[in-house]
């Protein structure tokens, strides 16, 4: 049912406003009656009235009059008016009349048809003029409140994207072709790449993914079950490999049209390595306490069986071959006492770190192999720039040298040069103060297949010749002090180039016990 809108009847005759009343009682509007014009202006000013039917002469207040109050007042500007005059209206009259806005006349006698036909049109104009209004309204409001949400929205992302910025993590939103939508900034500040450098391009591409499984395989996995979890190895910008943590979960928009992919990345990098230096210290400590014990336990019948072979070997029964048969024992079994001693000076716990001057070790060595340099044709240069004051155990620093010192001669069988520098240095990474002592030869080199494995124990390529203990023992040594050996060996058209370089920090507190190689030194090869 339509709603109905209010008609001002205007006259100051009741008999008038009874025949208009019943004339368009028919139409279903409400019908109010004025008897003066300031009665109709209340009513107008009250009630939202559709069409103002009004005589044009009344006593106070003129039909004219009236009207050009009504219309003077904003709300009723575009009211329609219906005037019913019984006086013939000029030309003039009506133009007066339609310049204050009125939108029709009546004559009397009142032709009821007309008049129903006027008004219900002008009722009707009314009622669709008012639904447009509530209509526009509605949608004004439905604007109003629609904006209001997206503000709301909007400022939710925003926040969300201030946070996501926050986090540490390399947080991006790609689609399922990789092309990148979203980049935070721990995203630029872990891989190095700006927003604006990479949003639009491919993530795999740029950071070189290499993925645990195939492509599709993830791909799957992440369509299926919404999610995938696990390790995937990227270069950074400046070429640095990083592991990450990776956790990809599929976001779509309802249908799934636009389907994105959150990545959120977190650098195991350093966590990795660490882990598998622990495994490392962990077998070797393992292996070292094993070494150290069997050493032990062989130790005491070995020095019985060097002395009875001793005593044979000087024995008058014996005669010429069985004498050499004893001395190629007696050298054998000297080599064996060589690896049982290394092995356990390594472990054996030590007493009071000293003040230890390493150039002074070095000369003890190096007097003690001058014979050997010399029958080798070996050169020796020495560029001590520091006395190399360091605490710790002479014992032990002599066997990391010997040992350096002893692979460079062994290293140069036809002759060379060995240079060895001891300088005072600062390590870059912690920035400590300590001593560098470089062990330089021209000898056979080492190869790079090798290179990864020198510092394992047992592992020699001097056949029989060779414990690989070594290099193993002074590493763990090197370590015990807080320091780090390194090394470098060079190819040239004329030979090679093969530096040993071992730095240990002047306040470097040697820790005493078999676990020392758990010590969370730093020993890069
Ligand atoms: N200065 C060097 N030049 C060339 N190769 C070297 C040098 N120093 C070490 N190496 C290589 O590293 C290997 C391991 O050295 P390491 O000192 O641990 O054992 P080794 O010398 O073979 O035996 P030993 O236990 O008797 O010292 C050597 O066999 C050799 O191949
Ligand atoms: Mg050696």
């Amino acid at each position: 049912m339509e709603p109905k809108v209010n008609i001002l009847m205007v006259d100051d005759q009741p008999g008038k406003l009874l025949t208009y009343e019943a004339i368009l009682g028919e139409l279903g509007e409400n019908l109010i009656k004025a008897s003066s014009g300031r009665e109709a202006l209340d009513f107008l000013l009250k009630m939202d009235i559709a069409v103002v039917l009004m005589d044009v002469s009344m006593p106070e207040l003129d039909g004219f009059q009236l009207a050009d109050m009504i219309r003077q007042h904003p709300r009723f500007q575009k009211i329609a008016i219906i005037f019913i005059s019984a006086v013939h209206l000029t030309d003039f009259d009506r133009l007066q009349g339609y310049q204050r806005g009125a939108m029709d006349y009546i004559s009397v006698p009142v032709i009821p048809e007309l008049l129903r036909a006027k008004v219900s049109l002008f009722a009707e104009l009314h009622r669709q003029a008012r639904e447009l209004e509530l209509l526009n309204r509605e949608l004004e409001q439905r604007v109003l409140k629609r904006t209001e949400e997206l503000r709301e929205s909007e400022k939710q992302l925003r926040q969300r994207a201030d946070l996501l910025d926050l986090a540490t993590e390399a947080i991006m939103v790609r689609d399922l072709d990789g092309v990148l939508q979203f980049w935070n900034s721990g995203a630029e500040a872990f891989y190095g790449w700006s927003r604006r450098e990479v949003l639009g391009r491919n993530v795999h591409q740029i950071l070189r993914t290499k993925l645990p499984s195939s492509a599709e395989e993830i791909e799957s996995v992440i369509v299926k079950g919404g999610r995938w979890e696990g390790n995937l190895v990227q270069l950074t910008r400046n070429g640095r490999e990083v592991v990450v943590a990776s956790r990809q979960v599929l976001q779509s928009d309802g249908g799934g049209v636009r389907a994105a992919i959150l990545e959120i990345n977190r650098d195991i990098t350093a966590q990795l390595q660490a882990e598998e230096a622990l495994r490392k210290a962990e077998k070797l400590a393992a292996m070292g306490r094993v070494a150290g014990i069997i050493a032990h336990e062989i130790n005491n019948p070995l020095e019985a069986i060097r002395n009875a072979f001793y005593l044979l070997q000087h024995h008058p029964s014996l005669d010429d071959n069985a004498r050499v048969y004893t001395r190629i024992a007696d050298e054998e079994l000297t080599r064996v006492a060589h690896i049982t001693r290394q092995t356990l000076s390594f472990y054996r716990e030590s007493k009071e770190a000293v003040p230890v001057s390493i150039s002074e070790i070095l000369d003890d060595i190096l007097s003690l192999q001058a014979r050997l340099l010399q029958r080798n044709g070996i050169v020796l240069e020495k560029a001590y720039r520091s006395d190399g004051p360091v605490v710790g155990f002479p014992g032990e620093l002599k066997q990391v040298f010997l040992n350096l010192i002893g692979n460079a001669i062994q290293a140069m069988p036809e002759g060379g040069r060995l240079r060895i520098r001891v300088s005072e240095a600062i390590e870059k990474r912690h920035r400590r103060d300590g001593i560098r002592v470089v062990i330089c030869d021209t000898g056979s080199g080492i190869r790079p297949e090798d290179a990864k494995q020198l510092f394992e124990p047992f592992f020699t390529t001097k056949s029989t010749k060779g414990t690989g203990l070594g290099l193993w023992i002074s590493k763990g040594i090197v370590q015990k002090y807080h320091g780090m050996i390194q090394f470098r060996s060079l190819r040239f058209i004329r030979g090679h180039i093969t530096a040993f370089s071992v730095f240990i920090p002047k306040s470097a507190s040697p820790q005493v016990s078999g676990s020392r190689l758990l010590s969370g030194a730093s020993v890069t090869q």
